[in-house]
């Protein structure tokens, strides 16, 4: 009889932890619209708590970047929260640079939490970005470079300051020189 009780509290407590307790999202995302070899691209990971009590002990951890495929320029792929409360947002982020211009798949990080204090851990996937492509900066200075835009602006704002002077100066000259040589053939 005691020890049937016993076993109720057990199930008991056991549906509760399973119930209750935190539960994390994870969302992975690349914050440039072009990714180009040698160039930042920040990575951003967002953790959201969608459960009841905080999430203890979480660790994100992205092992997904390769040391030959990509420069960790600022932020670390590893990181620990030792808290996030229920309904809570916390952010990551992470500037990597490529290093090669290819089809990369971007896949997920994982973010592991105890759900309760003292419970098991739990992890979970980030979503992932998927694959993605690297243009070289050759490729990318050809078809998107900024310097060209600014060079066409330039030259679109520079021609007619430089262009109206000498257009009214030649016409002005012009006239000046026809009337000169019909005063002087009036002279004549
Ligand atoms: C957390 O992020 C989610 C998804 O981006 C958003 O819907 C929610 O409003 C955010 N909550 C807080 C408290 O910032
Ligand atoms: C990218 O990787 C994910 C996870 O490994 C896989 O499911 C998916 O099919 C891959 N996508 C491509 C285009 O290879």
């Amino acid at each position: 009889m005691k020890l049937l009780a016993l076993l109720g509290v057990f199930l008991l407590v056991g549906v509760a932890t399973s119930q209750d307790g935190a539960r994390l999202l994870a969302a992975k995302n690349l914050l440039n619209e072009y990714l180009v070899e040698g160039k930042d691209v920040t990575v951003l990971y967002s953790i959201y708590n969608v459960g009841s009590s905080a999430a203890l002990n979480v660790a994100l951890t992205d092992n997904t970047f390769p040391d030959t495929d990509f420069n960790v320029v600022r932020g670390k792929l590893s990181v620990q929260w030792e808290r996030i409360a229920p309904g809570s947002n916390v952010t990551h982020s992470v500037i990597l640079q490529p290093l090669k211009s290819q089809f990369f798949n971007f896949t997920s990080a994982i973010v592991t939490y105890l759900p309760v204090e003292d419970g098991a851990e739990k992890s979970t996937f980030t979503s992932a970005p998927e694959q993605k492509g690297i243009v070289s900066l050759k490729e990318f200075d050809k078809r998107f470079s900024p310097h060209y835009m600014d060079w066409a602006v330039f030259a679109v704002m520079t021609v007619p300051p430089i262009c109206i002077p000498f257009l009214l100066w030649s016409m002005s000259k012009r006239k000046y020189e026809s009337s000169g040589v019909t005063g002087k053939t009036r002279k004549n």
